[in-house]
């Protein structure tokens, strides 16, 4: 597995792969890798012939008072577990690769990036989708991998390649489980054990909801008092957002719709989480 620091080497790599015929797969990662990302690398190799993971710690996609400097960073773990996936090349530049001083260029996805998670952190998705357009100039994959699980950065993402006519097709990935059903996230690591059981409701939450559309309610409204219901016995726990929003706008909805998204953000101390499931034709599908 080779390690690359700089874009031009990376492009070098990408472009005598595809030379050589070979599919190009990108999965961007922040490293602190877990079997969430583990699952995005499997699909790309199974849909690509020359795999790269980036791990990088995007500092543009924090707020000031984020945790940008206690971020996970489990290089020699991470590194381990991509060789033993047989992925081709490892990406990991430094901030000023990146952003070279004086660095003033920024994608914004306006509207989109201030719903959900956007919201409630400004600048989140401009500093996503930043790094993202870079990840994908610098690599220019034919396929780039995403977790469902952080489902508005998804549409932000879309939107993005939309419209700057990325010549790039996104995969988007089932939501990995802890086996008592907590997302997997490279945050759960922020968890004390206390935390880690209240964490749970995220899931129960969504799992109450499922159940009454799955029993035939629809209005959005409804299904979100059937949320919020859920979490009245964790007053520990603080909602950020309970949304049932069109999965391409992240715009509210009235009544649910097969493909439309259910989602929840909560904080569980000083951990905000997510999770979510898209509304399926039948019965609903909890990622
Ligand atoms: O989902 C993530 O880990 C990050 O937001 C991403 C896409 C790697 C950009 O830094």
């Amino acid at each position: 597995m080779r390690v690359i620091q700089t874009i031009s080497e990376l492009r070098q790599w990408s472009r005598l792969a595809r030379q050589q015929g070979n599919v190009v797969g990108l999965v961007p990662t922040m490293g602190a890798l877990h079997a969430g990302h583990i699952s995005l690398v499997r699909e790309a190799k199974t849909g690509c012939d020359a795999v790269a993971v980036s791990i990088f710690v995007n500092p543009t996609q924090f707020g000031p008072n984020e945790d940008l400097a206690k971020y996970p960073r489990t290089w020699d773990a991470d590194c381990a577990l991509l060789e033993a996936e047989g992925v081709d090349v490892v990406f990991a530049p430094m901030v000023e690769e990146v952003y070279p001083p004086g660095a003033a260029t920024f994608v914004e996805v306006e509207g989109l990036s201030s719903r959900l998670d956007g919201q409630s952190r400004p600048g989140h998705f401009r500093g996503v989708a930043t790094v993202v357009a870079k990840l994908f100039i610098a690599a220019e994959p034919d396929r780039a991998y995403f977790g469902q699980k952080d489902a508005a950065q998804v549409a932000v993402l879309r939107r993005m390649v939309a419209d700057l006519g990325l010549p790039v097709q996104l995969e988007i990935c089932p939501i990995v489980r802890e086996p008592d059903g907590l997302a997997m996230s490279s945050r759960n690591r922020y968890l004390s054990a206390e935390e880690r059981q209240r964490a749970l409701v995220l899931k129960r939450a969504l799992d109450a909801v499922a159940a009454a559309i799955a029993a035939g309610e629809r209005d959005a409204e409804a299904l979100q008092a059937v949320a919020r219901a859920s979490f009245a016995d964790q007053p520990l726990v603080k909602i950020d957002y309970i949304a049932a929003v069109n999965w391409a706008t992240l715009e509210p909805v009235e009544q649910v719709r097969a493909g439309d998204l259910f989602a929840v953000a909560a904080w569980v101390g000083t951990t905000r989480l997510l999770d979510n499931f898209i509304v399926s034709n039948e019965s609903p599908q909890l990622g």
